[in-house]
């Protein structure tokens, strides 16, 4: 039976000022996890938050904090962010030389596990790994950046991990970048399990409306 869509709002696209109160507002609009972009300038062309953010929002909601890291050399900062309060832990596969060791190093300290990968790196990236973690990120959009235009291609990475997965059923496929009501069903027909939303959550006023219209675009996976 086909698992249940599990929607993550991007907090990149929420108010700053607000992000208490955005917090309460998705988590009561049916939001499932919140998803927290974390950049460093480096890596990807544009700064957000850290550890210090994460851990004053982390007593807010009893939703998952599912961080994505955008940054180089994560493995200097995964006990800061383990210590901030995230659930879910993922890094990039193209900042990790490494990439074994910082799967060990996150699941040692009893969160899960995700690996990244951005729209032109090989999927293989993730495929001698995908038995050591909990999730793995296709990146629809190049990261960086809220409101970006998706790029279909990406999600053709999906049948193939979720092949390589069979000792691994339970991990799920997340994508991220682009998706919306438009773009949540080419997503879930590829077999992804979770949608990261940003501007098309945050971005509406109605985050009720907006979470209802790309769940209910997200189970019309037959309509493409
Ligand atoms: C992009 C971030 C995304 C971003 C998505 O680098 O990883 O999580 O917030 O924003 P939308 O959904 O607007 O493309
Ligand atoms: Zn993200």
């Amino acid at each position: 039976m086909k698992r249940s869509t599990i929607i993550a709002p991007s907090l990149l696209s929420a108010d700053f000022a607000n992000l208490a109160a955005e917090i309460r507002d998705v988590e009561e609009a049916g939001a499932d996890w919140i998803h927290l972009d974390v950049m460093d300038g480096h890596f990807v062309p544009n700064l957000t938050f850290g550890p210090p953010v994460i851990a004053r929002l982390r007593p807010l909601t009893r939703l998952p904090f599912d961080v994505h890291l955008m940054i180089a050399e994560p493995d200097r900062y995964i006990d800061d962010f383990v210590e901030a309060g995230a659930d879910i832990l993922t890094v990039h596969a193209e900042t990790c030389p490494h990439l074994h060791r910082t799967v060990q190093r996150i699941k040692g300290r009893g969160i899960k596990v995700g690996v990244a990968v951005n729209p032109a790196t090989p999927p293989e990236a993730v495929k001698w790994v995908i038995g050591e973690v909990d999730l793995v990120l296709v990146m629809t959009v190049n990261p960086g950046f809220a409101a970006q235009r998706f790029i279909p291609e990406a999600v053709g990475k999906i049948p193939l991990i979720r092949k390589w997965a069979q000792s691994n059923p339970g991990v799920l496929v997340e994508v991220d970048g682009g998706i919306g009501p438009e773009t949540a069903a080419v997503a879930t027909a590829a077999g992804a399990d979770v949608l990261v939303a940003g501007s098309a959550v945050f971005g509406r006023p109605d985050r009720r409306q907006a979470l209802s219209d790309i769940r209910k675009a997200a189970a019309h996976i037959s309509s493409v």
